[in-house]
């Protein structure tokens, strides 16, 4: 059942040039033109969701604000239950949950739903609660997730969300033809793509290996890659036991630079898109406090070999697409961290798959 790989995290994070395409496949094939309509109408939406599911989120935001430009506000779902939102008839909540069992998530949604806020589910397990409690439902096309990190699920609702999107956006006319055809384009090719980063499973574990003694990381990310450096963290923490954290490159500077010392490696997401060269002045101020630089950049930017102890290379893509060729070296950089040290990557101690208590 782990078609020859060691664990199922492993068989996961490989399957992921499959699943990214089923889910274009899927989205495509299973549009629901109502929830276009009811978006186009949209005046605010909250996107509430746990873990892995919440940095997915986070990332959305971006491309829904920029591409349907509607307000989109992100909460830890267990946060967005006990405060006092603003909902209306305009407004709508989209639940983020690869399981559909998340009780954070289904309580907060229902929540918002008996306020008269449209709600929309995003999940994995097809027939799980919140798939039946959500007035829409889009999906992940993943098959089972077994290993209790969530890697390929991950990806997937990056492009879920990336769909939903440019899909609202040309419903609303806030998306060009010529945006929503480039990037659709550039989607096609995220799975060979992300095949391409999987063969350096190698060089990724020799890396690891360098680094699995740390006690503490930090990961550095800007704009549409820093919810990827907190999922960076989150898998090494969850699998590792190692602690990590997750901080926008440009708040550094205001504490947590104080952490940085010579046996810190402090790992960069460092893509040339609009942001590169924002994210190289932080990647300096690393280096100047003696920090170990662990880089993850695009194929071809030699002057990033200069400042880093360690380079993984990612293929190039749109600025857009980047969080979901970025994530995979992160996921498995974690993997060999943890494996190295002995863990359990599939059942780590104190988590479950699904949490199904407040
Ligand atoms: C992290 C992880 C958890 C889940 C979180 C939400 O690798 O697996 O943080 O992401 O418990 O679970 P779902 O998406 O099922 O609601």
């Amino acid at each position: 059942e782990k078609a020859g790989y060691k664990h199922f995290m492993q068989k996961e994070i490989h399957e992921q040039p499959r699943t990214v395409a089923d889910t274009i496949t899927g989205f495509s094939s299973s549009k629901d033109e109502k929830l276009f309509e009811m978006l186009k109408d949209t005046d605010r939406l909250y996107i509430i969701a746990c873990g892995t599911s919440y940095h997915a989120a986070l990332v959305g935001k971006f491309w829904i604000e920029k591409f349907a430009k509607i307000p989109v506000e992100v909460d830890y779902a267990s946060e967005f239950r006990y405060r006092d939102r603003i909902i209306d008839d305009k407004t709508a909540v989209l639940g983020i949950s690869q399981s559909g069992e998340t009780a954070d998530t289904r309580f907060a949604l229902l929540d918002a739903k008996e306020e008269g806020a449209k709600t929309i589910g995003l999940v994995n397990v097809v027939g799980s609660s919140l798939s039946r409690e959500a007035d829409y439902v889009l999906y992940t096309y993943c098959g089972p997730e077994i290993g209790v990190a969530a890697t390929k699920t991950f990806t997937a609702q990056l492009v879920a969300l990336l769909l939903l999107a440019l899909e609202t956006g040309i419903k609303k006319g806030t998306t060009t033809y010529t945006d929503y055809e480039k990037i659709h384009e550039e989607l096609l090719h995220l799975p060979s793509k992300i095949e391409q980063l999987l063969q350096k499973d190698e060089e990724i574990k020799e890396i690891a290996y360098r680094y699995m003694n740390a006690s503490d990381f930090l990961f550095l990310g800007r704009n549409i890659n820093y919810p990827i450096a907190l999922e960076g963290a989150l898998k090494l923490k969850e699998i590792s036991y190692i602690h990590a954290e997750g901080y926008p490159a440009g708040e550094m500077k205001h504490g947590p630079i104080a952490l940085i010392d010579e046996k810190m490696p402090v790992v960069c997401v460092i893509p040339q898109d609009r942001n590169y060269e924002k994210m190289l002045s932080n990647l300096q101020e690393v280096k100047a406090r003696k920090g170990k630089v662990i880089s993850v950049a695009t194929e071809g930017d030699r002057q990033i070999k200069e400042l880093s102890d360690e380079v993984i290379y990612i293929p190039k893509t749109s600025d857009y697409l980047y969080p979901a060729l970025t994530v995979v070296p992160l996921q498995m950089l974690s993997y060999h961290i943890a494996t190295l040290l002995g863990k359990d990557v599939d059942q780590p101690r104190n988590l479950a798959k699904t949490v199904t208590v407040e």
